[in-house]
């Protein structure tokens, strides 16, 4: 099938459109009911409270028949949108055909190969292998400790403050919050976090942020005393996701190679967040023209929100024997069409370029709001990967605030996340397909949420 429907195709077309009590009648029914038989676990409801029936694009229909703007796509899986037809249309075929194959070779599997090999970034196109294993981002962490330790002889793991990598035990080992790791301790010994330079929560200038996140892993890897011993890499979201949309001051990326490589410890870029033309390129360390030693990915490799993740590592790390790493669904024919097309798509649409200047567009729109607004800290991102950081005013603390315009945008049919290590940044990843004018409209809702919610000086 040819790419024949673009961006402007592919939504429900009277998004946003509330036009009952939210949450309706129906979605109330569900949510009663999901409370009654569902796990105590379930969460996105709590805060944004809606069944949904369908979606489309950057637009999503709830079981009352109102249409969402949707700024989160299904936590930065859906980057073609819900359902893309393109993608959609492979997916079903192949459906019909073959789905599971643990690893035997099949056309989907290499020819996924082969789009990640040309997409790679830095020195790893042509100089790369990619291991699939179980489904999630978190499995992909999974296999990034086993190759860390398996070429390193290491045991000693390195990661940042303020990190998300995952909840099995391995990745939460490396993530760094306290409130998902707690009652589970302990995870894997040796691990150390190292602070991010994140200039804003340590109110410092970036420079200055990252000079010191750069001596204080400096001091972990080469002073004798550092307590590591013998450190089997380094983990680093090129934008921390959870934490908060925290963009690295320019130059820490390069930084965090060279002396990865002074040391000879493996950098592990974790871009499960940050690929596939989330931040308006490929992959996130492509901005600072950075290579990953091994890159886990995961969320929108599987196009539409099938599960799929993977792990691209430099060929020379490539020294695993068969079986070295397993996992029974690293097979998954419909989930590596998805992924084909979805890249195919992205390509075709030039969706890299429409990210960024989209992108700059929603931080334009913020920063103007910001001004004059002391509450609002920050407005940062990269493509279309935004924060929006605020600071506790004299009657609400910063989550408050994001939790009432995320409140306001709800009722007026724009979704819109949070992240942050307290909860006080908005955080938008819309589906890159978001179009110019879905993109005003939404902020049109956002903007006026925020001039509603925080107090102008
Ligand atoms: C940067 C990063 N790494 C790893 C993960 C874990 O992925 P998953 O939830 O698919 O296990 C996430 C999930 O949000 C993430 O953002």
């Amino acid at each position: 099938m040819a790419i024949e429907q673009t961006i402007h195709d592919i939504h429900f077309e009277d998004a946003p459109n509330v036009s009952t009590s939210i949450p309706g009648p129906e979605s109330r029914r569900l949510l009663e009911e999901q409370k009654n038989i569902d796990s105590s676990a379930v969460a996105y409801p709590k805060n944004i409270p809606i069944a949904i029936s369908e979606a489309k694009g950057a637009t999503l229909r709830d079981a009352d028949g109102n249409t969402f703007i949707d700024m989160f796509a299904g936590i930065g899986v859906l980057n073609v949108g819900h359902s893309n037809p393109y993608v959609l249309d492979g997916v079903q075929d192949q459906m019909g055909e073959l789905v599971h194959t643990v690893d035997f070779p099949t056309e989907a599997r290499l020819e996924l190969i082969r789009k990640l090999n040309e997409i790679a970034p830095g020195a790893l196109p042509d100089d790369n292998r990619v291991v699939f294993g179980g489904p999630t981002g978190s499995d992909a962490i999974e296999a990034t400790i086993k190759l860390a330790k398996y070429n390193t002889g290491g045991d000693s793991l390195i990661a940042f403050r303020g990190a998300y990598h995952g909840g099995s035990s391995g990745a939460l080992s490396l993530t760094a919050g306290r409130k998902y790791k707690k009652d589970y301790t302990p995870l894997l010994a040796d691990v150390h976090h190292v602070p991010y330079p994140y200039a804003v929560e340590q109110d410092r200038d970036p420079d200055e942020a990252r000079r010191i996140a750069i001596e204080n892993l400096r001091e972990l890897l080469e002073d004798p005393y550092s307590g590591v011993t013998n450190p089997a890499g380094i983990w680093v979201e090129p934008i921390q996701g959870e934490g908060g949309v925290v963009v690295p001051p320019k130059g820490f990326l390069n930084d965090l190679q060279e002396l990865a490589s002074e040391n000879d410890v493996p950098l592990i870029v974790d871009e499960i967040q940050t690929g596939f033309g989330r931040t308006g390129q490929w992959f996130a360390s492509e901005w600072e023209g950075v290579t990953p030693d091994i890159m886990p990915m995961a969320k929108a490799l599987g196009g539409i929100g099938l599960p799929l993740s993977a792990t691209m590592y430099r060929e020379d790390l490539d020294t695993w024997g068969p079986g070295g790493h397993v996992g029974t669904y690293r097979g998954n024919v419909p989930a590596m069409v998805a992924g084909v097309r979805a890249i195919e798509y992205i390509q075709d649409n030039d969706l890299l370029n429409h990210a960024r200047d989209l992108g700059q567009y929603i931080r334009d729109r913020l920063r103007a709001v910001a001004d004059g607004r002391s509450s609002v800290l920050q407005v940062r991102g990269r493509g279309l990967f935004v924060g929006v950081e605020f600071d506790d005013t004299e009657s609400k603390s910063g989550k408050e605030l994001v939790a009432a315009i995320q409140q306001h945008c709800y009722e007026r049919g724009v979704l819109v996340w949070s992240a942050g290590r307290r909860g006080s940044v908005l955080r938008l990843i819309p589906p890159l397909v978001l179009t110019r004018s879905q993109a005003e409209i939404a902020m049109d809702t956002i903007v006026s949420a925020i001039e509603e919610t925080c107090p102008s000086d």
